[in-house]
């Protein structure tokens, strides 16, 4: 089988293409897996083209571009020592900033495509690289909004909407993509917006999760299937692919000793005035 130029491997029997199915939603409990997989995620994103998928390994001739928003300054705060700098937020001003000049970006390239290429072309024909912002639990990030009464607060919430808005609702094809991280998948304040619900298309439920806490995430349409799944293991749902079905997988093991020097590796093209624009036709 031909696999697309975007495609990611999720684990080693499933994966998915990030173009096409540019929201990525990954939930579960506290130490569930969840911040291990969406490292495994970006590793394969910042190595597009995949060579050899059982390998998981990549040419990085377009990699994907990656920014971070994580307000508890955990592990994948951390990745901003790779990556650089301006790259990573961890308080509600540069969250609001990062996501801000995400859209930015995504505006920049959708002027490139509409005015400066052959009729027709998309970010998929020309293989341009991915841009792809990953919230660290979005639960929190979102609640951070969502609280505060005063003035700047009510900005700060009008902004963080109407840029989320804009990155999840416009310029589909652009390769504008994102990973939701959360424990939390149930819709509210405290929890996910609709937006986000419903433009999601890959959802990775990891670990023990009960029927409840799995029709959360996955919502009723789905059969929840009976397995026991411990950390690293999850089930998911594929837009397209496997629409009632929701198919168990192992995460690629991870061995934190080793992690850091792979990522240095796969983190050494991030550039985004380089990447913004390039093309590889
Ligand atoms: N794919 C994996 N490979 C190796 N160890 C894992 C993997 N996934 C989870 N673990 C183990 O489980 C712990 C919790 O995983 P983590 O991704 O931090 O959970 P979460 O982000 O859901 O809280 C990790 O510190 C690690 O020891
Ligand atoms: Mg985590």
């Amino acid at each position: 089988m031909k696999l697309s130029q975007y495609y990611v491997p999720i684990s080693r029997t499933i994966g998915y293409d990030a173009m096409d199915q540019p929201f990525t939603l990954v939930f579960g409990p506290t130490r569930s897996g969840k911040s291990f997989l969406t490292l495994h995620l970006i590793n394969m994103l910042a190595s597009l083209p995949l060579d050899n998928v059982k390998g998981l390994h990549g040419l990085a001739s377009f990699p994907t571009q990656l920014y971070i928003i994580d307000l508890k300054n955990a592990e994948m705060a951390r990745l901003g020592r790779l990556l650089p700098s301006g790259r990573v937020a961890t308080n509600k001003s540069e969250a609001l900033n990062l996501l801000n000049r995400f859209v930015e970006l995504k505006r920049e390239r959708a002027n490139f495509l509409a005015n400066k290429v052959t009729f027709g072309a998309t970010a998929s024909s020309l293989n341009m690289p991915l841009f792809c912002m990953i919230f660290e639990e979005y639960a929190t990030t979102n609640a951070v909004f969502s609280n505060g009464l005063t003035k700047q607060d009510k900005n700060d919430r009008y902004k963080w909407d109407a840029l989320i808005k804009e990155l999840f609702l416009t310029g589909a094809g652009l390769g504008f993509v994102a990973i939701i991280i959360t424990q939390q998948p149930s819709v509210g304040n405290a929890g996910l917006s609709t937006i986000i619900t419903e433009q999601v298309s890959v959802k990775l439920g990891m670990g023990a999760m009960t029927s409840t806490q799995l029709r959360l995430g996955f919502g009723n349409d789905v059969d929840i299937p009976d397995y026991h799944l411990t950390k690293g293991e999850g089930l998911a749902w594929i837009n397209g692919s496997n629409d009632e079905l929701l198919m168990p997988f192992r995460a690629p093991h991870i061995d934190p000793s080793r992690i850091w020097e792979t990522l240095k590796l796969s983190l050494s093209y991030q550039d985004t005035d380089r990447y913004l624009l390039m093309t590889n036709t």
